[in-house]
């Protein structure tokens, strides 16, 4: 069997996946995280899901020569919802904006269950996915952040518990408070390059005579980041 290697990005959403999971990855493309959990022997079972053909073929090939063919089904399928029913205890839907994983969740609701764990890792709005979480009656058990390839990313571990809320921006932007954590130094660094981003597209849209109210946002960075310094 090969020896499988995933970046940190992909690394810490699988250390979110518990041992002995029945497991599905949305949006797979090549399908590096469950060929790793696999490997790895800490997943019973994968499916391995993605909107497109194109993706599925690589991580068709991927599984070959891993020799894993035994222990995964590949499906071709328009997000989460057709794997109702198929018994998946954590699901993994990473590597997309939030908004993209918000609409994934909220059109599957059989993922609403309290024995269900979503890994979830995305790549633009994370404000806008916690929000919707929340809204759906999902919290967030912890999130954990990396750097690959010089980019900062986050990941996140959610359950369900069926009490729908609204956030505050604090919680929406910030993520958990996580001060007590060994994450602090690279959770630091993630609000450092999420705070600059932000300024950015706020200073592209003050030049251009718009004024969005990023400024209290850009201070709740501040205050948080102040108290990690
Ligand atoms: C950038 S890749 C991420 C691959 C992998 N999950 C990762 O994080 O490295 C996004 C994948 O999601 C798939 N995708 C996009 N929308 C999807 C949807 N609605 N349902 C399932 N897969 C989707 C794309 O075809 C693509 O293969």
């Amino acid at each position: 069997m090969a020896n499988i290697q995933i970046d940190p990005r992909l690394l810490s959403a699988a250390s979110f996946v518990r041992a002995g999971a029945v497991f599905a990855d949305i949006g797979t493309d090549h399908g590096y995280l469950p060929v790793f959990l696999l490997s790895e022997g800490r997943i019973k079972f994968a499916f391995l899901s993605d909107v497109n053909e194109g993706p599925l073929e690589k991580a068709s090939e991927n599984i070959r020569r891993a020799g894993l063919r035994e222990k995964c089904e590949l499906l071709l399928a328009d997000g989460a919802a057709s794997l109702a029913g198929r018994g998946v205890t954590d699901y993994a839907i990473c590597g997309m904006g939030g908004e993209l994983i918000a609409d994934i969740i909220a059109r599957a609701p059989h993922l609403a269950e309290p024995c269900v764990r979503l890994i979830l890792q995305p790549m633009s709005r994370q404000e806008h996915l916690r929000r919707a979480l929340y809204r759906l009656g999902f919290f967030i058990l912890g999130e954990s952040y990396s750097v690959a390839d010089g980019k900062r990313y986050v990941c996140m571990c959610v359950g369900f518990s069926g009490t729908p809320c609204e956030i505050s921006d604090s919680l929406a932007y910030l993520g958990p408070d996580i001060l007590h954590t060994d994450d602090r130094d690279a959770y630091l660094a993630y609000l450092v390059a999420k705070r600059e981003s932000i300024a950015r597209a706020a200073a592209a849209r003050s030049e251009a005579g718009l004024d969005d109210g990023s400024e209290k946002i850009i201070a709740l960075f501040d205050g948080r980041i102040k108290q990690y310094l």
